[in-house]
């Protein structure tokens, strides 16, 4: 069963649609990827770019190929999702009501048996009027806002209860988007400043409640007209008998009393959600909540949320929009096999890595450096390079993480990051204008979950930054980077069952170095964009940041040899060698003055025009091996598409590889001393290079090297090192 999830980017009504994306699940996998990642403009709505990305990571040739395609929509009847649409035209669509599209990626994906699923936001499709009352506008239907299921892995999603479903009626979501406005961001996507501000304010300032539990059921005080907030906001303060103070100018200043709305606002969603959801807690004996819709990003709120369910809150990666077309796929499934158990676990923060894969290798690197004009920066390839950004952290350096495959949803989770050593308020500074962010924006912390407990409290399992928990005195103490001005934290746990976690090997060398288990964790991208993705986008961001260090995968890219890296063994490494650059028969000193090492570098990039690779261990294929210990083999040649090597340290462990990924590499078999390097052009070596490599002739060479690296070509550099085995 091949099922592709797509959400639109416009009613029928024509009216437009944000956070589309497309998600597969082809062959047990699932791929899903937001439209503004491919775009590049944020909060895209629709699919279009999305799908090719998706329909190509599947290995299928066209979106036809597909069995099925589960489409939802917003501001409509769920029926209208698949009227007059691209791809549902061929037949196989099926309609996927909003609310359930929410719900089915919190349940589904939340590997929990039996549970309470609570889905709030703006409001999903519109329902049919009875009385035919309304004007036309969707917020004057009957409509999705607050929807009630619970969930049972045996059986489908039971619709249990609704709030704010009548025309006109003001959900949570529709009245913090209001006092969003109010407070001077004119879009809903605002909404987090809102609640960051709120933790600056005291949240008993403004008594009150904006909503009430009236018979079981939530009621708010004012009608909802989305084309005037503010008035909303002066009906509610007219009603309840409050003064909420002017509305703020945007860019105005934040005075005392726009600290004081947010924190009502804020305490005002969170004590609904607290009356309502103990009320269906008890009435349906659940003991676990799933929660999805827009809502479910307000992470104080789901931290309270979490008092009230002992065993368990999950909130999905994306429980916003652009989770909708994962969550067409699981509803998809569910319809289409309700036979089987569909509950696929994402609980980890490796399950959010949903992103078209992408290669990232040494010819990949080489090539994006070319091609974005960045070909001076130097590349450190090691197959595990945690230890060295741990070593830049510490140093109080920024550092951007780029790895194979995105995180789906709103938040870097180690993917497409921006790290920092969440001890400096510097670091707060630096990303503050990097991300052109406001001032009382938190950053976020993540910690390796066997120690959270002392740092932040109550520990949570919080893969996805999906709760605000509290700082320990300690983290108060100590990190002064992560803990927001009421003292919490929106915390990313890396467990170790998160053992393909990039950023669980870094959290550890960070440990080591610094006994804090605990990094900054921020999105990759410059102000106003979306995160990055694609190497090129990667390295053009990078490119602009002030920040000296990128990892690619296992490459770390950086502009300069700055201190730290300097003083890394590669300065020695680098003055001690023997470097020369042969051309036509030419010979030339790469460094005649043993000057720095970044000067050395430099120069060797204006003779060979290649990207620089530093080197930090040698791979050798086990027959070469015994070569180097009969004496018979005294160099080994290296080639990379595009760019020429040096060695990190004079003395590199050696590996015994049968293909040279870096994945056999486990313990070093023994180390090789470099006392010299040439770089030549393949096509110039000779039958003596090639005797020195251990071969008969130049011929055996030029047979054994071109079949290990396919792409060589005569008029490529080669690095030739040579070498002897050190006995240790
Ligand atoms: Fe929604």
């Amino acid at each position: 069963m091949k099922i592709l999830g797509v959400n639109k980017g416009e009613t029928l009504l024509g009216k437009q649609l944000r956070h589309g994306g497309c998600a597969a699940f082809v062959d047990g996998r699932f791929i899903a990827i937001a439209e503004e990642r491919v775009t590049g403009r944020k909060y895209a709505g629709g699919f279009t770019c999305s799908l090719a990305r998706v329909v190509a990571a599947s290995g299928l040739a066209s979106p036809n190929d597909f069995d099925v395609v589960a489409v939802s929509s917003c501001c409509e009847s769920e029926k209208d999702a698949v009227d007059g649409h691209a791809i549902a035209g061929r037949g196989n669509a099926l309609a996927v009501g909003h609310h359930l599209s929410h719900a089915s990626l919190a349940f589904y994906g939340s590997g929990f048996d039996r549970a309470l699923v609570a889905v709030i936001d703006s409001g999903g499709n519109t329902m049919p009027d009875p009385n035919q009352a309304g004007n036309g506008e969707w917020w004057t239907c009957p409509r999705e806002q607050s929807s009630y299921y619970v969930g049972d892995v045996h059986g489908a999603l039971e619709l249990v209860d609704r709030d704010f479903n009548e025309p006109n009626q003001t959900g949570l979501g529709e009245l913090y988007r209001a006092f969003t406005y109010y407070l001077g961001w004119h879009s809903s996507t605002h909404s987090s400043k809102t609640m960051a501000l709120a933790g600056h304010g005291d949240r008993g300032s403004i008594p009150g409640c904006a909503f009430q539990l009236e018979h079981g059921r939530l009621q708010c005080a004012v009608q909802n007209n989305p084309t005037r907030p503010i008035q909303m906001v002066a009906d509610l303060s007219h009603e309840l008998g409050v003064d909420f103070g002017e509305p703020r100018p945007p860019r105005g200043a934040i005075l005392d009393i726009h600290r004081q709305v947010a924190a009502f606002i804020q305490r005002s969603i969170e004590d609904a959600l607290m009356a309502k959801l103990t009320l269906l807690r008890n009435r349906h004996r659940a003991t676990k909540l799933c929660i999805g819709g827009g809502v479910a990003l307000n992470v104080v709120a789901n931290a309270r949320l979490a008092d009230l369910f002992h065993e368990g809150v999950y909130v999905p990666s994306a429980p916003g929009d652009d989770g909708q077309s994962l969550g067409n796929v699981y509803a998809a499934l569910r319809m289409l096999m309700p036979k089987n158990k569909v509950t696929v676990s994402m609980a980890t923060s490796t399950k959010a890595f949903l992103g078209p894969a992408e290669q990232i290798d040494s010819a990949a690197v080489a090539n994006a450096l070319d091609a974005t004009g960045h070909s001076s920066y130097v590349v450190f390839e090691t197959s595990d390079p945690s230890e060295l950004l741990a070593r830049l952290l510490a140093s109080g350096q920024l550092v951007c993480v780029y790895q194979q495959r995105a995180e789906f949803g709103p938040r870097a989770l180690g993917a497409r990051s921006i790290l920092a050593d969440p001890r400096r308020s510097t670091s707060v500074a630096q990303l503050n204008t990097i991300k052109r962010r406001e001032w009382f924006m938190p950053f976020a912390p993540t910690v390796l979950k066997e120690r959270m407990h002392e740092w932040f409290r109550p520990t949570v399992h919080s893969p996805f930054m999906s709760f605000a928990v509290r700082a320990t005195p300690q983290a108060l103490e100590k990190l002064h980077a992560v803990v927001n001005a009421d003292g919490t934290a929106r915390v990313q746990t890396v467990g170790p069952d998160d053992k393909e976690s990039f950023l669980r090997n870094i959290l550890l060398a960070f440990e080591k170095q610094t006994d804090i288990p605990v990094v900054l964790n921020t999105s990759f991208n410059l102000g106003g964009d979306p995160i990055v993705e694609g190497m090129g986008a990667a390295l053009s961001s990078f490119g602009e940041m002030p920040i000296n260090a990128l990892a690619l995968g296992r490459f770390v890219v950086v502009k300069s040899l700055s201190p730290t890296l300097a003083d890394l063994p590669l300065e020695a490494s680098v003055r001690k060698l023997r470097m020369t650059v042969h051309r036509s028969g030419e010979v030339v000193p790469v460094d005649p003055g043993r000057s720095k090492v970044w000067l050395t570098v430099r120069n060797l990039q204006s003779l060979t025009k290649a990207v620089v690779f530093v080197r930090s261990e040698l791979p050798l294929y086990g027959p070469y091996l015994e070569w180097l210990r009969e004496g018979r083999k005294v160099t080994t040649i290296r080639f990379r598409k595009g760019a020429v090597e040096i060695p990190h340290s004079p003395v590199l462990p050696l590996f015994v590889t049968t293909d040279y990924s870096p994945g056999d590499r486990t313990r070093p078999t023994e180390h090789v001393q470099i006392s010299a390097i040439r770089y030549q052009k393949f096509g110039e070596l000779s039958d003596s290079d090639a005797e020195r490599d251990g071969f008969e002739d130049l011929a055996h060479l030029r047979h054994d090297l071109t079949k290990i690296y396919a792409d060589l070509s005569d008029d490529d550099w080669v690095t030739v090192y040579d070498i002897g085995l050190v006995d240790r």
